[in-house]
């Protein structure tokens, strides 16, 4: 043989020759796995196991070979920490039923004190005449994932709680919420009451006044006035009586005075306790003398119109209407400096309308407003009273208007 073939020879029985034997394939098939391999003989012993198994176990294959399945160390538990019984063991199980596991979760005890959890899948070995030979564990560390997801079903429970204490808080916060709400409106109602209780209180008096002074007034006129007019007839009897000297001389004359003088002023204050006019002549004519008599004391001019003529207006209404009149036509004379005055006393659209109107310098919001001033005050306060309401229109310059409207049904 020359070289060459002696070289060729060599190269073709190398080619022929099995690179490793099936058992070193097998042994660095097993030391690459990222997963940890164990091999069990029949009788439970553990014979093999890869590099990673003693990565995950914590101990090395010579400790791992030491074990049987029930050994011990092993001390296995469910994920949960309740230690697994017996029977049901993976190589228990995968012995008596001679079929694979699968995602078996074991912990296991390690030797540092810390414990793995792991996913465990296991296969039996059956020997060519159907035996059970041992059986081939394949595992993984699942201790991170399953912490994780504990300690994720310990914050979801958390957070739950949290929820429940803050719906609780928040239904609590409502609750006093609302029966704040409650006794708000209570206060307000209850306001409400003393409010509606002091305008009937206030109507009262004002009515109880008016009757008073109307009783006084016809009091004065019957009593005084009378008493006076018979005085003075007296006086007239006792003149004849006396020398024509005498009566000339004018000695009488005084007394006259001071008679026509008291009968003057019992016609005044009677006439401002109760509008005697009103009582005698109705609101109309009331209002117009007295239009008549503001033009003659002040120079103002003054007009009157009315459409109410024949309606029958209730004593307190008619007086109440009279006093507003009175009131406006006064605060016109005072403040408008106003040339001209007119009062309306009209029905309109279903209400006694009073309406005075002056061509004066009109008044200002704060002017309405004023706390001081309470003529406007009462009337719009009094206005209510008979369910109607003051209408107060006026622009600087160019006058006023009052208006005072009531039902026709309140009449
Ligand atoms: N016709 C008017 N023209 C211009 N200003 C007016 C007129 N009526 C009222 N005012 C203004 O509005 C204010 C309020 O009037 P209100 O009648 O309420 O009070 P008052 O007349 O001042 O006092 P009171 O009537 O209580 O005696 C007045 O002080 C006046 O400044
Ligand atoms: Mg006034």
């Amino acid at each position: 043989m020359t070289d060459e073939i002696k070289e060729r020879s060599e190269e073709k029985s190398s080619r022929e020759r099995p690179l490793l034997s099936q058992e070193d394939i097998l042994e660095k098939i097993l030391e690459i796995s990222p997963i940890g391999i164990i091999i069990q003989d029949e009788e439970g012993r553990d014979v093999m196991a890869n590099s990673r198994a003693e990565e995950i176990l914590g101990i090395d294959r010579g400790e791992i070979t030491s074990r049987t399945y029930r050994a011990d160390d092993w001390d296995p538990h469910d994920r949960e920490g309740n230690p697994r019984r017996d029977e049901d063991t993976v190589a228990v199980k995968v012995r008596n039923t001679g079929r694979p596991v699968f995602g078996e979760e074991v912990m296991i005890p390690r030797p540092d004190g810390t414990h793995v959890i792991l996913s465990v899948n296991a296969t039996p070995i059956t020997r060519e005449d159907g035996s059970y030979g041992g059986l081939v564990y394949s595992f993984e560390d699942i201790t991170q994932r399953v912490n994780g997801e504990k300690e994720l079903a310990q914050s979801r429970e958390h957070l739950q709680e949290l929820v429940a204490v803050k719906t609780a808080e928040l239904e609590e916060a409502n609750r006093r919420l609302s029966s704040e709400i409650e006794e708000r409106k209570m206060k307000e109602k209850e306001l409400l009451i003393t409010t509606e209780q002091l305008r009937k209180l206030s109507q009262r008096i004002e009515t109880v006044r008016e009757e008073e002074k109307a009783r006084f007034a016809a009091r004065i006129h019957d009593t005084f006035e009378q008493s006076l007019a018979i005085l003075k007839m007296r006086i007239k009897d006792l003149e004849r009586s006396l020398s024509d000297e005498k009566r000339q001389g004018g000695e009488l004359e005084p007394i006259y005075k001071t008679l026509n003088y008291f009968l003057d002023e019992i016609q005044v204050v009677s006439e401002e306790l109760r509008p005697r006019i009103l009582s005698d002549a109705g609101l109309m004519a009331a209002i117009e003398w007295q239009m008549k008599d503001v033009q003659k004391n002040t120079g103002i001019d003054t007009s009157f119109h009315s459409n109410i003529d024949g309606l029958v207006i209730t004593e307190v209404l008619s007086t109440f209407i009279y006093r507003v009149f009175q009131e406006a036509v006064s605060n016109a004379v005072k403040h408008a400096e106003a040339f001209h005055v007119e009062t309306d006393l009209l029905i309109e659209e279903g209400a006694l309308t009073l309406r005075i109107i002056d061509d004066g310098r009109g008044m200002s919001r704060e002017e309405q407003t004023d706390p001081e001033s309470l003529g406007l005050l009462w009337m719009k306060e009094r206005a209510k009273h008979f369910g109607g309401n003051i209408e107060i229109m006026s622009r600087e310059d160019r006058g006023t208007e009052i208006t005072l409207r009531v039902p026709i049904s309140s009449v």
